[in-house]
């Protein structure tokens, strides 16, 4: 009997799959298994009452051993789930599994690239709150309450009076008076309005601000740092505009618009005329630079809105701004760099 639970745990050893395991137990305990023939064939007339007890007690022993071992066993099997895994080699030359890597957002990227540009120019990178003071956001930027120009942006206003920012100049006033003169920063950050979604029209989108404040600063210089930025990003010539445009917080305003790069210029769903609005700037307006109490009559400056957003549809040929926000990682895997 001890070379029979001996042999009984060297197979349990050996087997792999719950079939091996199932095998064992009709080979042991089956009808006729190893263990039953020996209890089915003693002879136990032939014992003395003492030899009958003894090897009964041994018989049963083996009986349990056996028993309790096969379930152990089916249940180990189970669990590895060799039963639907087939034994594999293992082979050193098949490739590798790929891993997924999460990538930068095209914003993200668009966003870190300025952030280099201008930071080579001397230009400091700050953030300001997306939650803004109607003070901040219209006010400080010579917009008062009753003023139209209220109306170029369709605000989301809170409950307390405090407005998610229209845009990036709200931060000119925060900084200046922070910093003072001489200055030179970018506010990069998220803008909230309400609008009517469409495919170059977000609720919530992405600027750069620039603001500049120096000694005898005057358009030359806001045209030539709009120069050096475009080529820098674009990494080749492209086409601007400048033409006069209306914002109250500068004078003289200005419209920077580029040469569409999806269509060339013949006009499509994203630019409309072949010219994509890009960037707003102007002379920081007298009024501005006193809020932030600085000197007009020392100081000047320029400051420019950049849309973020429309730079990076321009940079990567997304024609349709609302995939920016959709969630849909088709979308974003195209843009997986690595830094
Ligand atoms: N803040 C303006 C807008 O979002 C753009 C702008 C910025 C214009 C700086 C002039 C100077 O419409």
């Amino acid at each position: 009997m001890e070379t029979i639970r001996q042999q009984l745990a060297g197979d349990l050893a050996g087997a792999k799959t719950p079939q091996d395991v199932e095998n064992i137990r009709v080979k042991y305990l089956g009808r006729k298994g190893i263990v039953t023939l020996l209890a089915r064939e003693t002879d136990f007339s032939k014992l003395s009452a003492e030899e009958k007890k003894a090897f009964g007690g041994k018989l049963n022993e083996l009986k349990a051993f056996a028993t309790e071992h096969i379930a152990a066993a089916v249940e180990a099997a189970k669990q590895s789930g060799a039963a639907v895994q087939p034994q594999r080699e293992l082979d050193l030359t098949m490739p590798g599994s790929n891993r997924m890597l999460g990538a930068l957002h095209p914003i993200t990227t668009t966003q870190l690239e300025l952030e280099h540009i201008f930071q080579g120019m001397g230009f400091t990178v700050l953030r300001g709150p997306d939650v803004e003071t109607e003070y901040y956001n219209f006010e400080a930027l010579n917009i008062p309450g009753d003023h139209p120009a209220r109306d170029m942006q369709d605000t989301f206003w809170l409950t307390n009076d405090m407005v998610l920012k229209t845009h990036t100049s709200a931060n000119q006033v925060r900084a200046l008076e922070r910093f003072g003169a001489p200055f030179r920063g970018i506010f990069p950050g998220r803008c909230f309005r309400y609008e009517a979604i469409d495919a170059s029209h977000e609720n919530t989108f992405y600027q750069c601000e620039g603001v500049v404040v120096d000694k005898n600063i005057s358009v030359a210089n806001l045209i030539a740092v709009m120069k050096t930025l475009l080529s820098e990003v674009f990494r080749r010539d492209v086409k601007v505009r400048l033409r006069p445009g209306y914002f109250p917080f500068v004078e003289p305003g200005f419209e920077l618009d580029l040469n569409c790069l999806i269509c060339g210029g013949k006009g499509c769903a994203t630019c409309g005329d072949g010219w994509i609005e890009l960037i707003p700037c102007g002379l920081i307006h007298p009024r501005v630079l006193e809020y932030a109490n600085i000197d007009p009559d020392e100081y000047s400056g320029f400051a420019f809105g950049l849309g973020l957003t429309r730079l990076a549809m321009m940079k990567y040929g997304v024609r349709d701004i609302r995939l920016f926000n959709s969630g849909d990682v088709r979308f974003y895997e195209q843009f997986a760099v690595t830094m």
